[in-house]
């Protein structure tokens, strides 16, 4: 695929109100649950970025049917919980580690055979933090070294329910043992030391499964599966994502005089550790009509530009903002002061190393910045933007694309990234919804 430059040039305030594309983590889960259901499932607000159609397209390859309608609903018919048939072709899960791990989990726990592959980034990503737990419960695994895909999986429907503690802080991980533990007699249990997001659980309920959260004596938390429920097709309402909102969110705030309002943004506690530093940072946003739609909070955003200044941030607060260091650096590089983020290790195994990516394009932008050997990150602010002038390299990743065109809105001097081809795994219609705000991003001759 040919890549696709995009620049972004110094924008006045940002203005307006839009609604960002349904959440990501919940939009996977929507279609491999309804897939397991009986009945019909109806979604509305599906993100439809390619990440989230390599899982559609899977389902459907494993017996499942879902489909678009003419509405933009999408409708979901299941096989029900055991029902998965072995797909003919590999399944080829793109740049998408969600779908990758989630899928793996969930067929392992049918006694069918899945081949699995992905694009250069996930390719390289590991798997092994799946594989583990799933060979545990009985299931078989060949990999590329270091647990890499393409691998196969022969899954089987008498899998062992184990108690699995997580060695990393991953929804993920979590996730891919629960839906093992969907077709698996008994109860299968994940401990997680630090709570990660927990939309497989809070949708898994929705269904109709027995999932049951207890703390256990060292104050982790016990999320526990019990297997071979019924699974009913449901309705789901699909917030936009608090990830991708994190875009005009963090250039909203760079520009003074800038307002701009986002509509029906998930505020699941777990994914909303962005909004609680921006909040210590000084950052205006109002958190209005807060609600719940279908068992998740949603409010709208109300971002007023301004001031920003450097903050501490815990390494505690990590599983619940992952996603969005990215963004937070590009506000840290324009803030007054100094931000620290620790606890960084995971954002070396996302689609990219992020804290090398983000590193360096900051570094050629102008802005100081260090790595520590415990995996942190430290930015040093001015006050005012940096100078931008630099084309930063993206390395496949939708998230470093599109923080650095944020940034490259406050910058003195343009900032260009040598590809936005990722932007469409996450974000579909992002730079035209940025410039309906008054960003000006464009195409630039490769
Ligand atoms: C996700 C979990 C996170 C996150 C990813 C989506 C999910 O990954 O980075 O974008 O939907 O469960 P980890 O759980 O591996 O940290």
């Amino acid at each position: 695929m040919q890549a696709k430059p995009l620049r972004s040039s110094s924008a006045g305030a940002l203005t307006g109100t839009v609604r960002v594309p349904g959440d990501k983590s919940i939009s996977h889960r929507a279609l491999m649950f309804g897939a397991l259901a009986i009945g019909e499932t109806v979604v509305h607000g599906l993100l439809e970025g390619e990440d989230v159609l390599h899982t559609a397209a899977a389902m459907r390859a494993l017996g499942a049917s879902a489909e678009r309608g003419a509405d933009n609903v999408w409708r979901v018919r299941g096989v029900g919980v055991g029902g998965l048939k072995e797909a003919a072709q590999v399944l080829d899960m793109g740049n998408s580690g969600t779908a990758a791990r989630l899928l793996v989990g969930l067929v392992a726990g049918h006694p069918i055979t899945s081949f699995f592959t992905g694009d250069a980034s996930l390719n390289k990503r590991p798997m092994a933090r799946v594989i583990t737990p799933l060979e545990q419960m009985g299931a078989s695994f060949v990999s590329r070294a270091g647990g890499r895909l393409p691998l196969a999986v022969i899954g089987r429907d008498d899998l062992v329910p184990v108690t699995y503690r997580l060695p990393v802080p991953s929804a993920q991980v979590k996730s891919a043992v629960l839906l093992a533990g969907l077709n698996t007699a008994g109860v299968t249990t994940v401990i997680e030391a630090e709570p990660t997001r927990d939309h497989s659980e809070l949708m898994l309920r929705h269904f109709g499964a027995t999932v049951t959260t207890k703390e256990t004596e060292d104050g982790a938390l016990a999320v526990s599966i019990t297997g071979q429920p019924e699974l009913t097709g449901r309705e789901i309402f699909v917030p936009a994502d608090p990830s991708s909102a994190a875009f005009p969110v963090v250039a909203a705030l760079l520009r003074p005089g800038s307002e701009v309002l986002l509509r029906d943004v998930g505020m699941n506690p777990r994914r909303t550790g962005l909004y609680d530093t921006l909040l210590e940072m000084g950052a205006d946003i109002g958190f209005e009509n807060r609600r719940d739609q279908a068992g998740e909070p949603v409010a709208d955003l109300r971002v007023k530009g301004g001031t920003l200044k450097g903050v501490v941030v815990p390494a505690e607060r990590a599983p619940s903002m992952i996603d969005e260091y990215p963004v937070l650096a590009a506000a840290a590089a324009c803030a007054q002061g100094t931000t620290v983020m620790l606890g960084l290790k995971e954002l070396r195994v996302k689609e990219s190393d992020r804290l090398a990516m983000v590193a360096e394009g900051l570094t050629k932008c102008g802005v100081k910045v260090e790595v520590g050997a415990d995996d942190s990150l430290t930015v040093h602010g001015t006050g005012a933007p940096p100078q931008g002038g630099a084309t930063v390299a993206t390395a496949m990743d939708h998230r470093i694309a599109m923080s650095f065109l944020v940034l490259g809105t406050a910058t003195a001097e343009p900032v260009q990234v040598d590809d936005g081809t990722f932007i469409e795994t996450s974000f579909p219609g992002f730079v035209d919804l940025m410039n309906g705000l008054g960003a000006k991003i464009g195409t630039v001759a490769p």
